[in-house]
């Protein structure tokens, strides 16, 4: 019986079977040390021409990924990579190996070109398994908290969150856009479920080419009956606060392994994330960073650098000004220049992880903002239906998936958050 590498190890002696793909080789005309690697780990192992005289013309030209079966002997050993050693007494190649294309110090666009192989590296393995064990943890904190999963369309026939960045679909003899949000149609479902949450793939046609921007992304929102502002910003940091202690926990190795240390996290995780104003932000701004900032500007992605460099944990910004934010963003009506909206911005110059909303019940006031952009009202009745019906106060908000992951791992790009990254330059393989 086959057993995980992890598991051969944890074992630390005796006989085992594993199975993987060669992450390593090399050896003499006596000898041959291989380094075997599965999902769990890797473990080095050695064959002896002595043990082997009649198969060793097969043992020596076994390549890098080539993929075996392996039993044999397991011990500790200082010398091997993960302090393991199994000595081989039978061995199956299940799938040979051409020569494996990606050696050392390749160029990124080499490793993009060839991602289909690129994401057996350890590297983003372990960026993969942290993906996983967020959106796992995120998935048991709303099970936790009551809500139902509510799955909305991909394919939408208006914008939320401004025209320019749609994708424009075929569709028969017609036209449709990719899902730029799942919001407005959780907005119709609040109605019936109250409380629900998601994630799905997301596309803008974003012309920047950031470290923190892709065109096709993972978006995990929300979106709750009954709240408003202050309830949805506090329930936020909650879910982040919960999904970043548990992956700091589960993925102790894999966090090293990216070089982020997991009790920075977790203490991270038990501070107080603070709220402050979009105007206490331009006053940190200029105060402490010499930066001018007029009242109606948003913040780009230097001045969201400037800022975070006083805070060491996410904090929640709200109140931006109502006339640069999205239609469906109501007026506060104490301030009417402010609308009830934030966005939690990460520490470490990882900037916007959250965008988020009140949601304008004023159907005059969002009419006018989406004329003014152009856009045909038509394709917003049925939305604004649902302020004619029993409408109640709500408010949700948008987690970039990416930009979470890469703040938790450490990782210097968003393209290393995302199996295959697309960007306006890059949609292939
Ligand atoms: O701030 P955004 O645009 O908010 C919305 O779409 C709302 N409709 C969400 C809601 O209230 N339900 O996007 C939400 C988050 C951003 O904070 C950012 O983390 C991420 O989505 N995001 C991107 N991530 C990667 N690449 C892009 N091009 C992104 N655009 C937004
Ligand atoms: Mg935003």
């Amino acid at each position: 019986m086959f057993v995980s590498i992890n598991k051969a190890i944890n074992k630390g002696k005796g006989k085992v079977a594993i199975r993987g793909w060669v992450y390593r080789e090399r050896g003499s005309n006596q000898i041959k040390f291989l380094v075997l690697r599965d999902s769990t780990d890797i473990v080095q192992c050695v064959l002896k021409k002595s043990d082997f005289e009649n198969k060793w013309k097969e043992i020596d030209s076994i390549q890098i990924e080539t993929s075996m079966e392996i039993t044999g002997t397991i011990k500790p050993d200082k010398r091997a990579p993960t302090g393991y050693e199994v000595s081989v007494s039978d061995f199956k190649i299940v799938g040979s190996s051409d020569t494996y294309p990606i050696a050392k110090d390749q160029s990124p666009e080499f490793l993009l070109d060839n991602r289909h192989l690129w994401i057996r590296s350890r590297k983003l393995t372990a960026a993969m398994k942290i993906r996983s064990a967020y959106v796992q943890a995120r998935d048991e904190f709303f099970k936790k908290q009551g809500f139902y999963r509510f799955d909305a369309p991909i394919l939408q026939p208006s914008q939320c969150e401004g025209g320019s960045t749609l994708f424009e679909v075929k569709y028969y003899k017609d036209k449709t856009y990719l899902s730029q949000s799942w919001q407005l149609y959780a907005e119709a479902a609040v109605f019936a479920l109250e409380k629900i949450y998601n994630m799905g793939p997301t596309f803008r046609a974003e012309k920047s080419k950031t470290s923190r921007h892709l065109s096709e992304f993972w978006m995990a929102e929300t979106e709750v009956a009954w709240w408003g502002l202050k309830e949805i910003t506090e329930f936020a940091k909650k879910e982040i606060k919960y999904c970043v202690k548990k992956v700091a926990k589960e993925c102790v190795e894999e966090l090293k392994f990216l070089g982020r240390d997991p009790k920075k996290l977790l203490k991270i995780a038990d501070k107080k994330w603070p709220t402050i104003k979009y105007r206490e932000a331009l006053k940190v701004l200029k105060e402490k960073a010499k930066l001018k900032i007029p009242f109606g500007k948003d913040l780009r992605t230097i001045e969201e650098d400037k800022l975070m460099e006083h805070f060491d944990t996410p904090i929640v910004v709200t109140h931006y000004p109502k006339k640069i934010m999205a239609f469906y963003k109501p007026s506060d009506p104490k301030h009417p220049d402010e609308a009830l909206c934030f966005d939690m911005l990460a520490p470490e110059g990882y900037g916007e992880i959250i965008g988020g909303s009140q949601r304008s019940t004023n159907v005059k006031e969002m009419t006018e903002a989406l004329k003014k952009e152009g856009e045909d009202i038509k394709n917003y009745e049925w939305y604004f239906d649902l302020r004619k019906y029993g409408s109640v106060p709500h408010s949700g908000y948008g987690v970039g998936v990416e930009r979470v992951v890469a703040w938790i791992g450490e990782l210097d790009n968003i393209k290393e958050a995302i199996p295959f990254p697309r960007t306006m330059l890059r949609w292939k393989p």
